[in-house]
Parts: structure tokens; C-alpha cells; sequence
């Protein structure tokens, strides 16, 4: 199964095209669903969106690539693709989000990619980490990053109308998760602990029928960006702010124009409202049902 998102659809035939392009990898994927190799997995289905985005009309350049932090295969960033006809779009792909999940079996592993005008995505390449929350749009201009969870919960719900009992809140089950955890659950909120895939996550608590009321903690910068694209689509909100792992990552982030101590909101992580997301489940999860189980 497949969706697409988006703010405003520049080109209707390049979103279709780029769906197709997230089946590709999705379906060369699900050949790995459960055989333990997540780099085989994530090979196949970049070979395959690579090879299927090769064939489309337009000039894509991708910003945002991935795999980069665990050398896993990827499309570089900075890698043209497309026929180079048509719109001139920045990307970011990921052929998949949830690799480990793919290998293990487990749910919600999607196929995603994200585009938007040239130019208008935030390269946050040079910093694997980013800071995160993710809401409806319930939470636009009431709930803020910078604040303590539990305010932002309380907010949360008396602006949902719902009791923070009610507020179930997806985090990475990590260790450097734990006193997040530990605050969301003396705030009297449920977490629901995210083995990987903050993207869909993110897009769970930014849908009015998601699963999720809320998505925090720490994940990929890349996934950060790209979660944006789909944020500005449903009307949500999105605020990120870096979490380099140490002085050399923040100096690199530094030389490439990156901010710390400063709170990205959704339009400086996509400019613009040229936006759109597109996705295929890999395996079957709470957003969408994996290619295999749908027959695509
Ligand atoms: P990949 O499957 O692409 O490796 O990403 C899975 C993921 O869970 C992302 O959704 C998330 O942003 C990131 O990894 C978190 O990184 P880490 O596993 O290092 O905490």
C-alpha cells in the first residue's frame, strides 16, 4: 500500500511516478523481510529506487540521502537523478526507514521519499542526529521544544480536549531515551516505544486518525527533514533542533551553515509550500500494509 502527501502537488504525474519509485523499493525489499541482513535489504531496495528514478522525467537532486551513519548503501547526497527533464526538485529519499525492522521481520519498515523545490530543503547531512517533536495540528503554536514534556503534554491535551491520560506518545526505544520516558510517563501520558522509524512515527502523531498524539526524542536528521515534508502536508507540527554526537560533527555542521541551540520549525526545514511525501510499506504496520501483504 501506498500514499502521497502533500502541500501542493507541482507536477501530479512526478508524484505518481515517485510512488512507483517507493514500490520499486518496497517490493525488491520485501524479498529480504525476515532473512537477517539489513544491508542486503536497504542494497536491494536502493538499487532499485536509484534504477527506477533514473527512468523519471525530471531533475531531482537529492539533499537529504541516507545510510551514511551506519555505512549502509545509499543514494548519495548530492546525486542527480531523473531524466533531467521536467521540475527541478530537491529529494530526500529513503528507500528504507526501518532496515533492521525489514531484516527482523518486525512492522512498520516504509519505503519514502520527500520532495520539494529546488533549493528549499534543509541539508542537514553533515549531523546525524536531530532533536525532534511532532504533533497534529492541534499542537501548532501550543506546544514548543524547548519547553518541559509534561508542559507540553498538559498543553497538548487541553488543546485536543482530551485528558493526558488519553496521549500516547511514540519515542526510539533507546537508552538515551530513558529519562524522556520517565518524564512522558510521570506526566501521566502513555509512551509506545518505537523499535526504529521516526518517520512514520512522526507522520502517525501529525494525522488526525493516527495512532500517536505526539512523536519526541532524538532520531536521524535526515528523517527529521523528510518527516517535515509530510508535517507541512497534514497541517501539523514539526520543530527540530541538531544533537551532534561530539565536537567534530559540530564543527562540521558549523562549516556547512548549520545552527545549534537554535529550534528548526517546519518552514526552515522545508521552505516553501511546493511540498509533497510519498510512501509504500515494506512490511505491514500501523500506517500502511507492506507490499507483500497488499500485493504490490
Ligand atoms: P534506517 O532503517 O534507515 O537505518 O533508520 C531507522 C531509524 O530508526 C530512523 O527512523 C531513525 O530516525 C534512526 O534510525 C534513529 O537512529 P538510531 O537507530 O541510530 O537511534
Amino acid at each position: 500500500m501506498s500514499f502521497v502527501l502533500g502541500t501542493a502537488v507541482p507536477d501530479r504525474n512526478l508524484a505518481l511516478e515517485l510512488v512507483r519509485a517507493t514500490e520499486a523499493a518496497a517490493i525488491r525489499a520485501s524479498d529480504f523481510i525476515g532473512l537477517g541482513d539489513k544491508n542486503a535489504a536497504d542494497g536491494a531496495a536502493v538499487d532499485a529506487m536509484r534504477a527506477f528514478l533514473g527512468t523519471v522525467a525530471f531533475r531531482g537532486t537529492v539533499v537529504i540521502g541516507e545510510g551514511e551513519k551506519d555505512h549502509a548503501p545509499m543514494l548519495f547526497n548530492g546525486e542527480v537523478v531523473g531524466t533531467g527533464d521536467g521540475p527541478e526538485c530537491d529529494i530526500a529519499v529513503d528507500p528504507i526507514d526501518g532496515t533492521a525492522l525489514t531484516a527482523a521481520g518486525r512492522p512498520n519498515a516504509i519505503s519514502m521519499i520527500a520532495a520539494s523545490d529546488r533549493g528549499t530543503m534543509l541539508d542537514a547531512s553533515s549531523v546525524f542526529y536531530m532533536d525532534k517533536i511532532v504533533t497534529g495540528p492541534a499542537g501548532v503554536d501550543i506546544v514548543d521544544i524547548r519547553r518541559p514534556i509534561g508542559d507540553n503534554l498538559r498543553a497538548l491535551a487541553k488543546a485536543s480536549g482530551k485528558k493526558v491520560g488519553d496521549l500516547a506518545v511514540g519515542v526510539l526505544d533507546r537508552p538515551r531515551h530513558e529519562g524522556l520516558v520517565a518524564d512522558i510517563r510521570a506526566a501521566g501520558a502513555g509512551v509506545r516505544l518505537l523499535l526504529d522509524g521516526d518517520v512514520g512515527g512522526g507522520i502517525a502523531a501529525a494525522s488526525l486518525d493516527g495512532d500517536l498524539d505526539m512523536c519526541v526524542g532524538v532520531g536521524g536528521s535526515p528523517e527529521g527533514v523528510a518527516t517535515a515534508c509530510a508535517v507541512k502536508a497534514l497541517g501539523g507540527l514539526i520543530q527540530g533542533r541538531l544533537a551532534p554526537r561530539d565536537d567534530t560533527e559540530r564543527e562540521k555542521g558549523e562549516a556547512a551553515g548549520l545552527l545549534f541551540d537554535h529550534v528548526y520549525e517546519a518552514d526552515e526545514l522545508v521552505r516553501g509550500e511546493n511540498t509533497f511525501f510519498v510512501a509504500t510499506g515494506v512490511t505491514d504496520g500501523a500506517l500502511l500494509e507492506g507490499c507483500a501483504s497488499s500485493g504490490r
